[in-house]
């Protein structure tokens, strides 16, 4: 096993991930916001999953998209079924304005471990296979890890096929007009029993791995975190024409509860909470809103002070409403408890990296969702800016490259 927190020299196949993300660059740029916005069955997410289908079939893995619209490459062994196969991947969908690594790196890296091990003359005993899930971020239906709760079960596919993104079109239409069918979505059992264990790498989205000075981490937990929808409705008026003591605005009253987010989460230690969507309907300079759907987002170690920040906050937004003479309305999108990585697979990757360091994560990922069901476990690449959902997301080539050896280590390790 090669040590890859200090100055291991990457394989020189390990390069294959920086032409990898090179040839990815210009995908989805969002000219308007800056960085990339890739949602899942956009053009430019479609345009990701043909380039992922051709990289893996320039590798000779066997390609398949399944009934839920994860795509699946293999490496298949002679002889052995795809069962228990050892299964790494990401996301390539991305929240509006992203950066370049959240999702493609984990894709591109487990490209280019395949190489590394090919070059090598790996020959593994066990299946391989690289996983690439849809929907990851929720940016367009709202659910986060769509894709890979629908293949678990974690969601029921009436209410998934129902989720309606931002032109009012259900999942179910997005679907239909990709070509998949609807009623084939939703748990698969069979799928499940194909993954002996689940390997995710990402780029980090946080400083843990800058102030360790290490290139590559072990994830130990995810943050357990959820959406609400708040929607604030009021007295849809002429701007000119309404006195202010006679108004019922519902944007005043959202942004008294916005405030409110802030300054509850400051009163519960480890607690994060964000708004960063509002939308006044129907949205117009001259005109009062009738309505303000805004989302939230809260995340905190403990489950159950989740709930209780989301309950006060609630409470909160119910008085301040009340007050401008609106009423409230708060719904739960998705809720992720906090996962705890099976500690003995997290030493596993830890020994075969070389003793790369474990750290927890804020960040959601399907390997969150599929810990629940298979053995989980997941590598951070070092992000140097600590910046992440923004254009100033990083990683540089070195780190990459490592990251891509590591990720071959860990596949050698498990599937050998
Ligand atoms: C995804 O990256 C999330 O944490 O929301
Ligand atoms: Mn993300
Ligand atoms: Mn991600």
């Amino acid at each position: 096993m090669q040590p890859i927190c200090g100055a291991t020299t990457p394989s020189p196949t390990s390069a294959a991930v920086i032409s990898l993300m090179g040839s990815i660059a210009d995908v989805g740029r969002d000219a308007t916001r800056g960085g990339y916005s890739r949602p899942v069955y956009s053009t430019p997410e479609l345009d990701l999953r043909s380039w992922f289908v051709e990289a893996a079939q320039r590798r000779s893995l066997d390609v398949e998209t399944d009934r839920n619209g994860i795509i699946w490459a293999w490496w298949d062994v002679p002889d052995h079924e795809r069962t228990g196969a050892v299964v790494t991947g990401s996301h390539l969908d991305s929240v509006p304005g992203g950066g370049a690594y959240d999702g493609p790196l984990g894709v591109a890296s487990s490209l280019a471990a395949i190489d590394v091990l090919r070059e090598r003359g790996f020959a593994p005993s066990r299946p391989i296979a690289i996983a690439v899930f849809p929907e990851e971020e929720g940016s367009r239906f709202g659910v986060a890890c769509l894709g890979s709760r629908l293949f678990t079960g974690a969601i029921a596919p009436a209410r998934a096929l129902n989720l309606r993104d931002a032109e009012g079109s259900t999942f179910a239409d997005v679907l239909r007009a990709n070509g998949k069918d609807p009623d084939t979505v939703g748990v698969d059992h069979d799928g499940l029993k194909r993954i002996g264990l689940f390997l995710e790498l990402h780029v980090e989205q946080g400083r843990g791995l800058v102030d360790l000075d290490a290139s590559v981490g072990v994830a130990s937990s995810i943050l357990g975190h959820g959406r609400w929808r708040i929607s604030v409705s009021g007295q849809g008026n002429h701007a000119g024409t309404t006195l202010m003591a006679d108004r019922r605005d519902p944007v005043v009253a959202a942004a008294r509860a916005v405030v409110a987010v802030r300054d509850i989460a400051l009163a519960h230690e480890s607690a994060r909470a964000t708004v960063g969507r509002l939308q006044p309907v129907p949205g117009g300079t001259n005109v009062i809103a009738s309505r303000v759907d805004f989302w939230l987002d809260v995340r905190h170690p403990d489950d159950a002070v989740t709930a209780a920040v989301v309950e006060r906050i609630h409470a909160a937004a119910r008085t301040v409403a009340a007050e401008e003479g609106c009423t409230v309305e708060l719904v739960e999108e998705s809720f992720s408890a906090t996962v705890h990585f099976d500690t003995t697979i997290a030493a596993g990757l830890s020994a075969a990296t070389g003793g790369a360091p474990l750290l927890p994560t804020g960040a959601g990922h399907d390997a969150g969702v599929l810990s629940a069901h298979v053995p989980t476990g997941m590598l951070f690449v070092r992000n140097p800016t600590g910046v992440s959902h923004s254009p100033e997301e990083l990683c540089e080539d070195d780190d990459a490259r490592t990251g891509a050896v590591a990720l071959a280590d860990t596949l050698a390790a498990y599937a050998g």
